[in-house]
């Protein structure tokens, strides 16, 4: 039998890192791809490609640099997918932050570039990864995941343009899952609350807060979450205990949206 295997994006570090050590702990074969470089117009520093090179001492992981603003790029990892075995899986968890001004004064190229990698990023990974997990052997639990955001729910003031895409890949995701009836292959989002990453600590300065701990006051739990617990969720997801949960958000939020 041919091995499972799931990609995830923006696996060099925070989320995508810990799902990718989640789920290759669980014995899946892992294709971790993210951008690895900073991307000028972003006002903080974006994974290194010594972060995502150290996947690798894993030996279900297979690190390999791809930004998701490219559908060529985000291609050639379905193809090492699909050399290592079945694509049953694709978890998009590549996100950036900017914000700082009033909707308004926000402009255009923030917008556009918020939403190449929070959203079209989403929307690419589908389109490529899609076609081979449907062509993927059927008796394998196959379902996609995108890791959306407490922002998805609310608005966060000065940050019209991530509240705007997290938003809309809930959309996407609850269409997709709808587009997908009758296969099997189930799509979620999930929306993790603030959580011990260095995108909080770039959220924190843009909020001129004196550290990202401040933002455990909006839980219940006086917390942060954990990258560890929002992975555990997409390990669920993908597990076959999971296989009726489809078209819908999971809110690994410490009880802020309540
Ligand atoms: N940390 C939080 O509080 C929080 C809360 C809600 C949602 N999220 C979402 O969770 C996801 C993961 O964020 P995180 O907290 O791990 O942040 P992070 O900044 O630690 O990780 C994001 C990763 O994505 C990579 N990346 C960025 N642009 C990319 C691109 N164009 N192509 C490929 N890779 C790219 C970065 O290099 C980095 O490794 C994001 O979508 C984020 O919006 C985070």
């Amino acid at each position: 039998m041919k091995d499972r295997v799931v990609i995830v994006t923006g696996a060099a570090r925070g989320i995508g890192r810990e799902s990718a050590l989640h789920l290759a702990g669980s014995g899946w074969t892992v294709v971790a791809c993210d951008i690895a470089a900073e991307i000028p117009g972003l006002r903080y520093p974006l994974a290194s490609p010594e972060m995502l090179s150290s996947l690798a001492e894993h030996d279900r992981i297979h690190p390999l640099r791809a930004d998701v603003r490219s559908p060529m790029q985000l291609s050639a990892v379905v193809e090492r997918a699909l050399e290592l075995g079945e694509l049953c899986a694709a978890v998009a968890c590549a996100g950036v932050i900017s914000g700082g001004k009033p909707a308004w004064l926000t402009d255009l190229e923030t917008h556009r570039l918020t939403f190449d990698i929070n959203y079209f990023g989403v929307l690419n990974l589908i389109n490529v990864a899609m076609p081979a997990i449907l062509a993927a052997d059927a008796e394998h639990r196959r379902s996609f995941v995108a890791i959306a955001s407490a922002a998805g729910h609310l608005p966060l003031e000065t940050m019209s343009d991530y509240v705007a895409s997290k938003h809309a890949v809930i959309g996407l995701i609850r269409t997709l899952a709808l587009d997908l009836k009758g296969t099997g292959i189930t799509a979620n989002t999930i929306s993790p609350g603030s959580t011990d990453t260095p995108i909080l600590t770039a959220s924190a300065e843009i909020f001129r807060l004196s550290s990202a701990e401040e933002f455990a006051t909006h839980h219940m739990t006086q917390q942060l979450i954990s990258a560890s617990e929002v992975a555990s969720m997409v390990g669920y997801l993908l597990s076959d205990q999971a296989a009726s949960i489809t078209g819908t958000d999971i809110r690994v939020d410490a009880g802020m949206l309540s």
